[in-house]
């Protein structure tokens, strides 16, 4: 595996819209970003990655881009932007962008123009077919519902948007919009951008001809899966896009990869892959329903440890994967991967642990350094997230009681993460002094960073002391590249891992709230991280506390 300069990092991702409000309109802004640059530096993070903030409507929270070349003025100015660059370059950190370009924009002036001429250069910009009475193009579910097909404004064609009916597909079978595509890339990283993160990457390749699948639901259509999994071809636009970009930069590239077939991940994150990395999702589709959220499986500690040993195994040395417990999409993962009532400072620091000695690049997302948790939802009247919304209605459709359905959206709502940064307890949680765009979690008040910079013990220093011992030169070559070896695998709510290179380390964690113990299989050993302040342990017994965990060198 050739060595890049990315592999030995930490990265971070900023939901700038709940970040930090600068300003007190109540939004997250890039000079917010710039004001906490510190903070995250003195946690230990390389690297950063922006969810969207280039101009855009926001009726999908920025993954709706109507200027590639301009930030959105509530997130601040190009100037902002560039001082972000500036100001993290200072600090040796990094940063990526999203790149969201599977669709832009209803807004975009390309679909502006496509609608005033869509048999011109801009119709083939997207996906456009004649309209047809009484019968749609074809029969795929978008992501956040209904038809993917939507009549084109003033014309007598309709559009294709596999997301929502303001997000319409751009089509990549077309040399120009590829052009277009790169062309921006370029630009960003011209202007000292670091990489992207690449945003619902495989949703590029359509299976052509269009035709219908077999119906999934009553109502007659078919999750996008169906057509995905018949389309062929993509890595031809992936190469193409890496060897007229990234690679020309040694930009860091990182996919929001889903579905992609096993033989494939040479391809995709070997040595010279499509990407430089690409998110494990192994744990956060587990127990996923084709009906909806409300029938989706809640995960288990031994499901949990299954997952994350079978992405390890299924990518061996291939690559690089990046290991997350949340992002912007999800819920919290202390919330969904502890099981019910026992989330604390113990378990979170557990969890934390178990996923970041990983073989891999550890992502954090805002606030899970923090231990943040799922809000309480009482009314669908406090969700903003589009996708909830779809859910709630299906699950409704599926004869669930208002209260069920919420309870169920509750569990999975994107808006979970997406709640204001927990800095103090003020109110508001400092995040604004004006009135923040989405509820703050009313656990602010216990759980926010200054109450926890201060503090050995809290999940924040647990956070970096780990990332500390990643970047130890005495530790972090068998951190980076050590392979990963599961132990006592079919042993109940207990996960524990070696990682071997020049030194063996021995991940071990009690997934559960009783004791455990476990026979070491060497008596003399170092403990280099505990979450407890003692460690029994008598000849090679180690006796672990409820969550405890611990690494050692052996
Ligand atoms: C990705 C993003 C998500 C967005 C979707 C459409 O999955 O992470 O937030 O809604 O793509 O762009
Ligand atoms: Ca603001």
């Amino acid at each position: 595996m050739i060595k890049k300069w990315w592999h030995d990092k930490v990265a971070y991702q900023i939901y700038p819209k709940s970040f930090y409000d600068s300003n007190g309109d109540g939004i997250g802004d890039i000079p917010g970003i710039i004001s906490k640059l510190d903070y995250l530096r003195d946690l230990g993070v390389d690297i950063i990655w922006l969810s969207p903030c280039y101009r855009s409507p926001l009726a999908d929270q920025g993954y709706d881009i109507s200027d590639y070349y301009d930030i959105d003025p509530r997130f601040g100015t190009m100037d902002d932007m560039m001082e972000l660059i500036a100001e993290t370059k200072k600090r040796n950190m990094y940063l990526l962008m999203d790149l969201v370009v599977n669709h832009c924009s209803d807004e975009h002036e390309w679909f502006q123009k496509a609608c005033q001429d869509p048999d011109g250069k801009y119709g083939n910009f997207f996906y456009l077919r004649e309209k047809q009475e009484g019968k749609l193009p074809t029969n795929w579910r978008s992501y956040f519902g209904g038809s993917v097909w939507e009549d084109l404004p003033g014309t007598n064609k309709q559009y294709l948007h596999v997301f929502h009916k303001k997000q319409p597909d751009l089509n990549w079978e077309n040399p120009q919009l590829r052009e277009e595509v790169y062309k921006n890339i370029n630009w960003w990283l011209d202007k000292g951008l670091s990489g992207f993160r690449i945003d619902a990457i495989m949703n590029i390749k359509k299976a052509l001809p269009f035709c219908d699948y077999e119906p999934d639901r009553a109502d007659g259509l078919c999750s996008m899966g169906a057509m995905l999994s018949q389309a062929k071809g993509i890595g031809e636009f992936l190469g193409e896009m890496r060897d007229r970009t990234f690679q020309k930069h040694d930009a860091f590239s990182v996919g929001e990869v889903f579905n992609e077939k096993p033989e494939e991940l040479p391809d995709f994150i070997g040595d010279n892959g499509y990407f430089s990395s690409m998110f494990d999702f192994n744990e956060t589709i587990f127990g996923g329903s084709e009906k909806g959220w409300y029938d989706c499986r809640p995960i288990t500690p031994d499901d949990y440890k299954r997952c994350c040993f079978e992405s390890q195994a299924k990518i061996g040395n291939i690559g690089f994967l990046s290991n997350i417990i949340e992002n912007h999409d999800e819920p919290r993962g202390v919330s969904r991967y502890i099981p019910d009532g026992d989330c604390c400072p113990e378990s979170k620091k557990m969890l934390a642990a178990l996923n970041f000695m990983l073989r891999g690049l550890p992502f954090i997302y805002q606030g899970q350094e923090l231990g943040m948790e799922n809000i309480p939802f009482t009314s669908m009247d406090q969700v903003d997230d589009i996708s909830s919304h779809e859910e709630y209605r299906v699950a409704l459709e599926a004869g669930l009681s208002p209260q069920d359905a919420l309870k169920a959206v509750s569990k999975f709502s994107r808006d979970n993460a997406r709640t204001p940064m927990q800095w103090n307890a003020q109110p508001n949680a400092g995040f604004t002094t004006g009135t923040p765009w989405l509820r703050v979690n009313p656990n602010y008040t216990s759980i926010n960073a200054a109450s926890q910079l201060d503090d050995p013990d809290s999940v924040w220093n647990f956070y970096k002391k780990l990332i500390a011992l990643r970047k130890d030169p005495v530790y972090k070559e068998t951190i980076v590249y050590g392979a990963l070896e599961p132990l006592w695998e079919n042993r109940h709510n207990l996960m524990a891992y070696y990682r071997k290179g020049d030194k063996t380390l021995l991940v071990v964690g009690n997934y559960q709230k009783q004791e455990q113990a476990v026979t070491l299989p060497s008596a003399s050993c170092n403990v280099l991280l505990n979450n407890y302040p003692d460690l029994s342990l008598e000849g090679p017994v180690l006796s672990l506390h409820g969550y405890q965990v611990v690494i050692l060198e052996l």
